[in-house]
């Protein structure tokens, strides 16, 4: 890939923005082109078929921008989508489960310790992120749907009370992890808390993973000054606009590096 980049993000609603500000971050891309299927988020509560199906029509909308690679950040699609995407994409398509379990493997060298994953309920029934890695050879892997944290993140609570009793109630029986894996969009908005839970923990981050994942497969470098976002979602474009502003350009250094073109 020579010319100037650009790439498809695609989110099951806002929640993808995180991944996007890494990828601003990284400055990796020319272009980026943002679908939210706000409409019929969350994905995590689906079955297979629809998200497959949701999946090929976000496909579709792709075909209309001239794109170079799609990313899927939602793990949830990254966990039943992805095989169909790449069969019909006429350009790359990468998920954020591969390069998470990569992160894994670069930060966890010790195969016994205990590694916990959360998602969405399909992401987390889906077993997609154990069996790669147990294909690593890691053997200590627990698994915990926290779906409320998509809730209430979406709500803008990003801690207080309510995240401290959701957190006592997903995680109060659970051994303290080595590694944790935030296989969901919106987890890392709640990072902090997460670590506050699990103080030493080496927590994994899809944005980070996914940027990882592209400087080594991809040989992307960060040349890019300036990004230019389209952002296009399927019900209340305002809305995402205004998670946008919060999550996002809230930082000074990517307010000034990348500017918003269309919402
Ligand atoms: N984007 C989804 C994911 O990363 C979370 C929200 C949803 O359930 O659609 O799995």
């Amino acid at each position: 890939m020579t010319k100037q980049l650009k790439a498809g993000i695609f989110d099951s609603g806002a929640g993808g923005l995180s991944v996007v500000k890494s990828l601003l971050e990284a400055n990796f891309f020319d272009e980026i082109i943002y679908y939210g299927d706000t409409a019929r988020v969350p994905y995590g509560i689906k079955d297979k078929n629809t998200i497959i199906r949701y999946s090929l029509e976000a496909l579709e909308f792709f075909k209309n921008f001239n794109i170079d690679i799609l990313i899927t950040a939602c793990n949830t699609v990254s966990a039943y989508a992805i095989e169909e995407l790449k069969k019909q994409a006429p350009f790359d398509v990468v998920g954020v489960i591969e390069p998470g379990v990569l992160a894994v493997t670069e930060k966890i060298k010790n195969k016994n310790a205990h590694i916990l994953v959360t998602g969405t309920n399909a992401t987390i029934k889906s077993k997609k992120y154990t069996k790669l890695l147990q294909e690593k050879g890691y053997n200590n892997i627990s698994e915990k749907a926290t779906g409320l944290f998509v809730s209430l993140v979406e709500e803008q609570i990003f801690g207080g009370k309510i995240m401290d009793a959701t957190m006592e109630y997903y995680f109060n029986n659970i051994k303290k992890p080595d590694a944790l894996i935030m296989g969901c969009t919106h987890f890392p908005l709640i990072k902090n808390e997460y670590q506050k839970f699990f103080k030493d923990t080496v927590l994994i981050h899809s944005g980070e993973a996914i940027v990882q994942y592209l400087k080594e497969n991809f040989n992307l470098t960060g040349k890019y000054q300036k990004t230019n976002i389209k952002y296009f979602a399927t019900e209340n474009p305002e809305h995402l606009k205004e998670i946008a502003k919060q999550w996002l350009f809230d930082d000074s250094k990517i307010l000034q590096e990348n500017k918003c073109q269309k919402f």
